[in-house]
């Protein structure tokens, strides 16, 4: 049985089964990601974006290759689409019988009122039209006398599982499984700029380029940022990070300017120059640049004295 639902067994085909926004992801995300099987990231796979209708053939065919191949071997798998035809779910049922798996059926009977709701919440490509939600959920209602006749062992319904618990377990697992650095900066870079960056960090031992400030690079290849650390930034006890950017008032200046960072954006924004130049940023060799105040309509950039991303 999976942990907490005896209603489903190990040798489950959980077919999910509700209209778009009736939180069928939000479900399938309490079982391990490698047992779920949605629709939109197979859209995704294909097409770059999870959206694309028209990628919807592809995708599926995607979803019953990969459904095959799991129910050969016999494992416990979710199907996250909105499965609310007949059609869409004949092709499920005979992949899990196949193998003699048990077909689960497993309605999301959320409210349609809410399903659309939640539409506008979503990115515009994700967002599924209202008269098609409404569709899914008439689809499902009328669907849901007849399940047990397609073939389904079982008919459960959302409210009655308890998937808190098995989530909370997985998500515990993964925490303490990821790797705590030693070196106790790195808690502050991974909060800083998330973890991502940390296997391209390295601190430079021995740097003096930042005032006797811990250095520190972040790189790839031929691109690189150069960082610093500094200790109880404005005085408030706080460490902070600061990037190297180019001086901002002569290209072959062999001044260094820093620039404070706040999160992984400011370190976009630096590689990719859009910090270069700006107001207030400190060369060791020019100084200050002055604000162009002429320029600035609400005066704003004068009363800054200092750059920050
Ligand atoms: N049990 C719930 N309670 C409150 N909000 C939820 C719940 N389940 C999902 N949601 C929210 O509803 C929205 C749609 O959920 P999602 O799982 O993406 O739906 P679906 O995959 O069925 O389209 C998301 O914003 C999600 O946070
Ligand atoms: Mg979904
Ligand atoms: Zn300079």
């Amino acid at each position: 049985m999976t942990e907490a639902d005896p209603q489903i067994a190990d040798n489950s085909l959980v077919v999910l089964i509700g209209p778009a926004g009736a939180g069928k992801s939000t479900l399938a995300n309490t079982w391990s990601a490698s047992q779920v099987l949605s629709l939109d990231a197979l859209r995704e796979t294909v097409s770059d974006d999870a959206g694309d209708q028209a990628a919807t053939n592809d995708a599926v065919a995607a979803l019953h290759l990969l459904l095959e191949a799991r129910m050969r071997r016999r494992r416990f798998t979710v199907v996250d689409a909105t499965n609310v035809t007949r059609a869409a779910r004949k092709p499920l049922v005979e992949a899990a019988k196949r193998h003699g798996m048990l077909p689960i059926a497993l309605l999301v009977p959320t409210p349609a009122t809410v399903c659309v709701k939640r539409q506008s919440g979503r990115d515009t490509n994700r967002s599924v039209p209202k008269h098609v939600v409404l569709e899914q959920h008439q689809n499902m209602v009328t669907s849901a006398g007849t399940l047990k006749k397609e073939g389904f062992h079982d008919v459960v319904f959302a409210e009655s599982l308890h998937r808190l618990l098995p989530l909370l377990k997985r998500i515990s697992t993964a925490r303490r499984s990821d790797p705590t650095p030693a070196d106790g900066d790195l808690l502050l870079v991974r909060r800083v700029f998330g973890d991502a960056i940390l296997p391209l960090w390295q601190w430079k031992p021995g740097s003096d380029i930042a005032e006797g400030d811990r250095v520190a690079e972040i790189r790839l290849g031929q691109q690189y940022l150069t960082l610093t650390l500094r200790p109880n930034v404005g005085g408030l006890g706080e460490s902070g990070f600061e990037v190297q950017v180019p001086c901002p008032q002569d290209d072959d200046c062999t001044g260094r300017a820093w620039v404070p960072v706040t999160g992984v954006t400011c370190l976009f924004r630096a590689l990719s120059g859009e910090l270069d130049g700006d107001d207030g940023i400190f060369c060791t060799v020019h100084g200050l640049t002055p604000g162009d105040e002429a320029d600035e309509p609400d005066g704003l950039q004068a009363e800054t004295t200092e750059a920050v991303c």
